[in-house]
């Protein structure tokens, strides 16, 4: 049992991992400036932890690089922070190209000025949340943690240069515990149908995408590429369900907490792609729904296949997936039936 900080906490693997870190008794503080997120998620953290969690999170509507936000954060628990969960940050691959000085500015200036705060305050523990867009196109596949960091888009690059600061600020100083979390693609929902992804506007992701056409909000998938060089022309990605990935994080800080000071650098997917048109089947069979789609162009920034190898997660962490593709489908397609407009930020939002 831990007193955490949890940045960005409200968010789809924040809310996830906010749940699973109650349930294994550790006390929350959060730091959260619900950009793209809802305070609803946090709600309904709180109702899956039952009526005792609600005095072991405290809350602090801010930014992660507002200096003061951050003392407040660090400072308001009645015991210090022992670790900081890094969520927080932009994360879609098309807008990083739009407006790359915001992802430079959320996605590293917020990091640092985390990691400044973190000295302030004495905390030396960290889990961080990478990606494994930070590959770009892989030399080999399945994906080790071995292989050539070379992002190809602006959001990956923002979450290879915290890597690097995170290094580097290991190497300055004794006594810094580093976890760097390269997830591959994260998917589903919490079982319960009351967590789940909530994109704002169009959703830029597959899972998303076509949870929105299955429930009727959309007609029809676009598949972007029919040319890859896969099995049936459409792209590979290893997919992870939310719920496992919220546990990885549960395993990392358990590592942390109990070895000496290091960086540990881990993946953290399945070891197994699927195509985007096996996605769309299985969600068509888990949803019971004759989901259209066509085939389009390739979207800028994509890569063929991304799978990950996960053994070094499995020896490091005793941790590996659980949780299949159908679990993903069914998973996603109860919490798309039971939120069809997500926490209802549109509808906040017409008032
Ligand atoms: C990328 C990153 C991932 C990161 C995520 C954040 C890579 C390899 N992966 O995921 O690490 O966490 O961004 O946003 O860079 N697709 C369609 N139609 C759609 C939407 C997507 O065909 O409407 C296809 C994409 O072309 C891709 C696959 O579905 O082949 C998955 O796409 P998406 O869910 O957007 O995730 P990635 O881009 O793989």
């Amino acid at each position: 049992m831990a007193q955490l900080l949890i940045t960005g906490g409200a968010g789809f693997i924040g809310s996830h991992t906010c749940l699973v870190l109650l349930e294994a008794g550790h006390n929350l503080v959060l730091i959260e400036n619900f950009s793209n997120s809802s305070p609803e998620a946090l709600r309904r953290v709180l109702e899956l932890a039952g009526p005792k969690a609600k005095s072991r999170i405290q809350i602090v509507e801010g930014d992660i690089r507002n200096s003061d936000d951050l003392d407040c954060a660090f400072s308001i628990a009645s015991s210090p922070i022992e670790a900081v969960v890094h969520f927080a940050g932009l994360k879609a691959v098309a807008e990083s190209f739009e407006d790359p000085l915001d992802y430079w500015d959320v996605n590293l200036g917020g990091s640092r000025s985390l990691l400044n705060a973190m000295r302030i305050h004495g905390c030396r523990t960290i889990v961080f949340s990478s990606s494994a867009t930070i590959y770009g196109y892989p030399n080999e596949v399945p994906i080790s943690e071995n292989a050539l960091v070379s992002p190809i888009n602006p959001y990956g690059q923002t979450k290879a240069a915290v890597e690097q600061l995170l290094a580097d600020v290991a190497a300055s100083e004794p006594g810094w515990k580093i976890a760097r979390l390269r997830y591959f693609n994260p998917v589903g929902a919490h079982p319960s149908g009351l967590l789940g992804e909530a994109p704002h506007g169009t959703p830029a992701n597959l899972f998303p995408y076509v949870s929105q056409v299955a429930v009727g909000r959309r007609d029809k998938v676009e598949i972007f590429g029919g040319d890859w060089p896969t099995s049936d022309g459409s792209a590979v990605r290893d997919y992870i369900h939310v719920m496992d990935l919220a546990e990885g994080h549960s395993a990392a800080l358990n590592v942390l907490q109990q070895e000496a000071p290091q960086v540990l650098t881990l993946n953290l997917g399945s070891g197994r792609g699927y195509s985007v048109l096996e996605v769309v089947k299985a969600f068509e069979k888990a949803s019971q729904k004759k989901l259209p789609y066509i085939i389009t162009s390739r979207r800028k920034g994509d890569v063929a296949c991304s799978v990950a190898d996960p053994d070094l997660a499995l020896k490091r962490l005793g941790w590996s997936t659980r949780r299949g593709l159908e679990d993903m489908c069914k998973d996603s397609w109860t919490w798309q039936m039971a939120n069809p407009d997500g926490y209802s930020v549109e509808i906040q939002s017409l008032i």
